[in-house]
């Protein structure tokens, strides 16, 4: 029996964390996941050192790193709702993975490290979920440990963000000095932790009423009640309007390592994130989200468990009921894709999926035939819009390092290039021997590089190119950019969609280029970080 896809969809949360390596994201998954029960101790999906367990990092090389680049899912329940927990890409490259993972997304938590405030990647993230209208909470992190000022960190938010920090919990004690936490929903109160030996059970929670915090707490007490009382008065309360609108975000604190804060962080996903909403169609419209099945694939990824030699799509529900087994239309082509073997996937393990609803997330085994961005279908046919390609700005020409392993060169080389791990482009003047990877980060080439020699059998070469920059032209600008002596750049086709694209290596070349040749169309392509 499958059941009704609104209601179900209603109680849907589907999130993604979003931070600065180092900032606690592992932690603070384990730590939500432990708190919905999903698993009984801290340390059993991701975790360093001694809290490592079952790694959701499926490759060698994020292990040996510690980095997460490929994404994982994780569902829970929390109070009768069903969350949806996508992992974004852990490496500290903007990459258009994250920006897919971004994509299937309802809400993302923004984790802050108090002691670092907003960092590189955290920035770069969250212009992605502004880009893409993705509401934020944020969470900040480590506030066990010495860091910025409560305040100083709203300041930071709302100057370099544009974005209306409405706090929702208030420390009590500075940062390396937490003594509790108020719910700013229930001022005369506190909320005292005794976190368990090693962080791995929820911490005790104790309410302290506000004249025993006064007589307990003294000066912190008062300061957090002046801090708060100020906060009142500039208006920063929670509202869902201008959070859903990106206006505006709800700010909590806490310590994700000892389990502080979490409780009321999870509660925020329940009660404020937003449930799955009706998707635009490229058409024009949304697909409502009782309308039959649809789904959109955001990650495909091959080989991620050497038990399970395949390849993985994964698709999130937009709309109706997803029943394994059904046949399903493949916008693209036209064309059936039978879903017999639909998972989903915790961490390494993978357990049948029957029924999946709006927000959940599926993955689909044996799906060679799928894309990203790809949208499915059953009865009434729908297309979602497709996914941005990024400009890339990083470039190197790539060689099998044996010749006698070119066949699994060019397989590794094609596969990569569906999955979008990078882009290849080839040129008639370098010949298809020599394709070009275009890279929004550098670590996009480190992947490349170990998935060739370890899944491929295809140990390469790699050889920069100097340019960084890729604008869209058309074939008579193709030809222009490779006659012509002034201008220093080279034309290549991107594989993946046979746009031609004009490479420099800098912005006073283009110029040249558009000088000499005025006729000839240079568009620029998305930047990753606008
Ligand atoms: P990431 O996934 O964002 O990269 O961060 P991760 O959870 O791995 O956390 C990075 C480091 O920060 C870890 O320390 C972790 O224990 C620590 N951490 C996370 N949350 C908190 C917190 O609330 N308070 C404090 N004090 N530390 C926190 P590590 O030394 O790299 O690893 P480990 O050996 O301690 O596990």
């Amino acid at each position: 029996m499958s059941g009704n896809p609104a209601a179900e969809a209603a109680r849907r949360r589907t999130f993604a964390v979003i931070s600065h390596p180092d900032a606690g994201k592992s932690t603070l998954t384990e730590a939500l996941a432990l708190h919905a029960q999903a698993i009984t101790s801290a340390g059993a999906v991701h975790g360093k050192g001694a809290r490592r367990g079952v790694a959701s990092d499926w490759m060698e090389m994020e292990q040996a790193r510690g980095i997460s680049v490929t994404s994982a899912v994780m569902q829970f329940e929390h109070r009768g709702q069903v969350l949806n927990l996508l992992d974004t890409p852990g490496h500290s490259d903007f990459s258009e993975d994250t920006y897919r993972v971004l994509a299937a997304v309802d809400c993302a938590i923004m984790l802050i490290d108090a002691a670092k405030g907003l960092e590189e990647q955290t920035r770069k993230l969250f212009d992605v979920c502004r880009h893409r209208g993705v509401p934020v909470i944020t969470f900040v992190n480590k506030w066990d440990r010495p860091g910025l000022e409560a305040l100083e960190l709203l300041d930071e938010i709302e100057s370099e963000f544009r974005l209306r920090p409405t706090p929702v919990t208030w420390p009590v004690g500075i940062a390396g000095d937490l003594r509790g936490l108020v719910d700013v929903r229930e001022p005369g109160r506190m909320l005292r932790y005794t976190r368990t030996p090693g962080g791995s059970k929820e911490a005790l929670e104790e309410v302290v009423d506000a004249d025993r915090a006064a007589a307990e707490e003294g000066e912190d007490w008062t300061r957090a009640a002046e801090e708060l009382a100020l906060l009142s008065e500039t208006g920063g309360e929670h509202e869902r309007e201008p959070f859903e609108a990106g206006v505006s975000t709800p700010v909590f604190f806490g310590a994700a390592l000892s389990n502080i804060g979490v409780r009321l962080l999870l509660d925020a996903v329940v009660d404020l994130a937003p449930a799955p909403a009706p998707r635009p169609l490229r058409a024009g419209g949304t697909r409502p989200i009782d309308a039959p099945f649809s789904g959109l694939v955001f990650k495909v990824q091959a080989n991620m468990d050497r038990a399970h030699r395949d390849r993985i799509a994964f698709m999130r529900v937009c709309s109706g009921v997803f029943e394994r087994g059904m046949t399903v239309t493949r916008a693209a082509t036209g064309r059936p894709f039978a879903t017999k073997y639909a998972h989903s996937v915790f961490g390494q393990d993978r357990t049948s999926v029957e029924l999946a609803y709006p927000g959940d997330v599926v993955g689909l085994v044996n799906a060679a035939a799928l894309r990203v961005g790809d949208t499915l279908y059953a009865e009434k046919s729908a297309e979602f819009p497709p996914m941005p390609t990024f400009a890339p700005e990083h470039f190197a020409v790539v060689r099998p390092a044996d010749i006698g392993r070119t066949k699994q060169f060019r397989r590794g080389i094609a596969q990569l290039d569906e999955e979008g791990v990078v882009q290849v482009l080839v040129s008639d003047r370098r010949g298809e021997q020599a394709p070009v990877l275009a890279a929004v980060g550098p670590m996009q080439f480190d992947v490349v590089q170990h998935r060739m020699e370890n899944e491929f059998g295809a140990a390469v070469r790699l050889e920069p190119l100097g340019y960084s920059l890729a604008r869209a032209t058309d074939k008579d600008g193709a030809e222009a950019l490779n006659r012509s002596r002034l201008v220093h750049g080279e034309a290549m086709v991107r594989i993946r969609d046979g746009v031609h694209l004009g490479l420099f290596p800098n912005r006073w070349h283009t110029s040249s280029f558009e000088r000499e040749f005025p006729d000839s169309p240079l568009e620029p392509l998305i930047a990753a970080h606008e």
